[in-house]
């Protein structure tokens, strides 16, 4: 059966890689069935070497209650090259892990209690509520949640964030360095986004609880 199911997955991905998509997963009821039954114990246990750096400080993305299907697809996109870590660490991570390991880091991850800001935020530039008509800007919440909690199937959350982290990822959609969203929905909003948007951005995300 597992053999199988895997087998599954691998088609799916290779089927994937002839159209060259901007992620290689595609969310068949079978993938997100496997994703879903990650086993968070053993994910646990592989979570060993992750965690000295996983801890959300600088531009060290916290993981906790983060989506477990973002996060499985976001190491399978390391995994694959589809999204380069500039310092290609998490690409070397990933590509040590199998489709298991990944699902199961997904789940121990996805139950941890979620990343909380301090509080206080306030959208300074108005877009994360409201979006902007003139830039036709819609509205990050219209995607990421209310509060930045994240949306399936794989809209990640963002309250409570590294603020770092999410000035850098922001900039690399930006320039197009990051280019593993689907139909380019992220680098065709952040490139409409001043830096200066982008640290009000991602100093309110950060903040949110
Ligand atoms: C040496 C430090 C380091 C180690 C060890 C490490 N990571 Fe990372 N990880 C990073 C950094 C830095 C980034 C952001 C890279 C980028 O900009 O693409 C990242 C990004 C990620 C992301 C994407 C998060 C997001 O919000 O998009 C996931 C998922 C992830 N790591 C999982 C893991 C797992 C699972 C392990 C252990 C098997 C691991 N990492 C080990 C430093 C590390
Ligand atoms: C149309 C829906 C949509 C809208 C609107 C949207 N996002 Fe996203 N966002 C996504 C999706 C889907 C992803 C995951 C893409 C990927 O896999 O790279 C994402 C990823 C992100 C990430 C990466 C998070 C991480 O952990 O690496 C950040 C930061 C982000 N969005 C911020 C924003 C901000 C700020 C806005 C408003 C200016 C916004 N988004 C508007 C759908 C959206």
């Amino acid at each position: 059966m597992k053999a199988i199911l895997l087998a599954t997955i691998g088609m799916t991905l290779a089927a994937g890689a002839e159209a060259e998509p901007s992620s290689k997963v595609a969310w068949t009821p079978a993938v997100l069935d496997f994703v879903k039954k990650g086993d968070a114990d053993r994910g646990k246990a592989l979570s060993a070497p992750c965690a000295g750096c996983h801890d959300g400080t600088g531009t060290n993305p916290n993981l906790n209650g983060q989506l477990p299907t973002y996060l499985y697809r976001q190491l399978q996109d390391y995994k694959n090259g589809n999204r380069q870590d500039p310092a290609t660490i998490m690409n070397a991570m990933a590509s040590a892990l199998s489709d298991q390991d990944m699902a199961d880091l997904a789940a121990w991850y996805g139950k941890q209690p979620p990343m909380l800001g301090a509080g206080g935020a306030a959208d300074a530039t108005g877009i994360a509520e409201r979006g902007e008509g003139r830039r036709m800007e819609p509205a990050c919440s219209s995607c990421h949640g209310a509060a930045g909690q994240g949306e399936k199937v794989d809209t990640p959350r963002l309250a409570g964030q590294s603020a770092a982290y999410l000035e850098a990822t922001l900039l690399a959609y930006k320039s197009g360095r990051r280019a593993n969203d689907i139909y380019s929905r992220m680098r065709l909003i952040a490139g409409k986004l001043s830096d200066a948007e982008i640290r009000q951005l991602a100093d309110y995300y950060a903040k949110l609880k």
